[in-house]
């Protein structure tokens, strides 16, 4: 397929039976990413948000995800076109498509991120408004005990909202912004700590005055990721370590905006690898 060949483009809500097709774009447009299959359900379940697919003369070809986070801002993710079709306009129907999405959800902002050097992804989002809003780092650790020294064992659940609420947006600033988890940035407000109290991924060690969010939007069983981590981060990641090994996480993920320098001295220190390249969020607010 070549710019200027005639093709009849449908953008529509994904259906059952599109599951193989689906998995074939991501394979082929994200050959070292795979996670579709596995989000299949949670994905087309989703009621306020919505799943769509590409179809280019009755082939689907593409996907995308606009999902609304507890905020009401939508997360714009999983944006896959087969290389064969990329560049012939498919990615810029699909943000027509989450423009139209939005205004009839009633959704103000919108996000989504790429990686710092994806100048198509990036590129398409600006075209369409979106300006960078934060830049954040990776950091990764196979959950294998003893790896980290254990914590003192003083760390407990945060079930309360409000306490949570407390304890997490202090890290708003230093976190600028955001908290990330299934590389979903989440805009850290007031909702959000709700709804991880109510996950039950907030932590507290009230005798070392430390504060850790621990788990997984999804497949849990891939990583567990480390949302913020303040106080004494030894303990925060010892802690967090425990619970990847416990839950039968495979790696312990954390990212971060760089400007955080301790965080990602404690992560080198306690044998986090870094990512290559580091991860951009963008943004865009539409008009009333
Ligand atoms: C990123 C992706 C979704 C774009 O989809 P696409 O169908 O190829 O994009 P379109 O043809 O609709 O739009 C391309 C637009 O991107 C922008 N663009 C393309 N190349 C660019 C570059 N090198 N620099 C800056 N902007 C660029 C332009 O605005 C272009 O529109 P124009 O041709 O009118 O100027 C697709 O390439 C893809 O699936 N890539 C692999 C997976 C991926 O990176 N997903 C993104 C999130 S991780």
């Amino acid at each position: 397929m070549v710019k200027g060949d005639v093709m009849e483009i449908v953008l529509r809500k994904a259906r059952q039976e599109d599951l193989e097709s689906v998995i074939r774009v991501e394979s082929k447009a994200t050959p070292n990413l795979s996670y579709v299959g596995a989000v299949w359900g949670l994905f087309t379940s989703d009621e306020v948000g919505e799943f769509s697919v590409a179809e280019a003369d009755g082939e689907v070809v593409a996907c995308g995800k606009f999902t609304v986070v507890p905020d009401g801002s939508a997360w714009l993710e999983t944006l896959r076109v087969i290389p064969e079709y990329q560049g012939l306009g498919i990615g810029k129907r699909f943000y027509e498509r989450f423009y139209d999405l939005a205004r009839s959800r009633g959704v103000t902002t919108m996000r989504m991120y790429t990686g710092l050097r994806n100048a198509v992804s990036k590129g398409l989002a600006e075209l369409y408004g979106f300006r960078l809003a934060a830049t954040y780092r990776g950091a990764s650790l196979p959950c294998v005990q003893g790896k980290i020294p254990p914590s003192d064992g003083g760390f407990r659940l945060v079930p309360d909202p409000e306490k949570a609420t407390a304890l997490l947006m202090p890290f708003r600033g230093r976190w600028t912004g955001f908290l990330v988890m299934n590389r979903t940035f989440f805009p850290i407000t007031p909702a959000l700590c709700s709804h991880l109290a109510e996950k039950e991924m907030v932590y507290e060690d009230p005798a070392s005055g430390s504060v850790v969010t621990v788990g997984a939007r999804f497949l849990p069983e891939r990583a567990l990721h480390i949302g913020v981590l303040g106080g004494d981060m030894d303990q925060c990641l010892g802690f967090a370590l425990e619970q990847g090994v416990e839950r039968g996480a495979a790696r312990l993920n954390c990212d971060f905006p760089p400007s955080a320098v301790d965080v990602q001295g404690a992560l080198v220190d306690n044998g986090f690898c870094l990512t290559e390249s580091d991860f951009i969020v963008m943004e865009v607010h539409l008009d009333g």
